[in-house]
């Protein structure tokens, strides 16, 4: 099975082209690096994936889910370290953990 498969997606911001297209795998097991410059629409493609942003067409799918259509499993195949600080300094990371996982609706440990 795979990891990731990206098919055909295609994501625009008004006349701005962010992903044109875009179809890859990536294996289980795999390191696989996307490097691109400032603009080339990776922040994009990963928000996609991690069903942040949707894409205009085009399948993503996480360990054989497909992020649209079966978004709940897909998502819990998925962890995301964000680029920028997203969380609240003021929280502890105990706290952050419970507040994060209520999302998911984890009420136990
Ligand atoms: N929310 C948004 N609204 C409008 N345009 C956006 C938005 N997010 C990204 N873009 C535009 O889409 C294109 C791709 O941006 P993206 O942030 O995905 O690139 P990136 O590869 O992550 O860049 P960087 O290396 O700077 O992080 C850029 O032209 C950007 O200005
Ligand atoms: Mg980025």
């Amino acid at each position: 099975m795979l990891a990731i498969s990206i098919k055909d997606v295609r994501k625009s911001y008004g006349k701005v082209q962010a992903l044109d297209g875009v179809s890859f795998d990536i294996k289980q097991g795999e390191f696989f690096g996307l490097l691109g410059p400032n603009g080339a629409g990776k922040t994009t493609l990963i928000s996609t994936m991690a069903g942040l942003s949707r894409p205009d067409s085009g399948t993503i799918e996480v360990m054989g889910h497909d992020v649209e259509k079966d978004f709940r499993i897909a998502r819990r195949q998925l962890g995301v370290v964000p680029q920028e600080l997203v969380f609240d300094p003021f929280f502890t990371v105990r706290e952050t953990l419970r507040f994060q996982s209520g999302y998911f609706g984890l009420r136990q440990r």
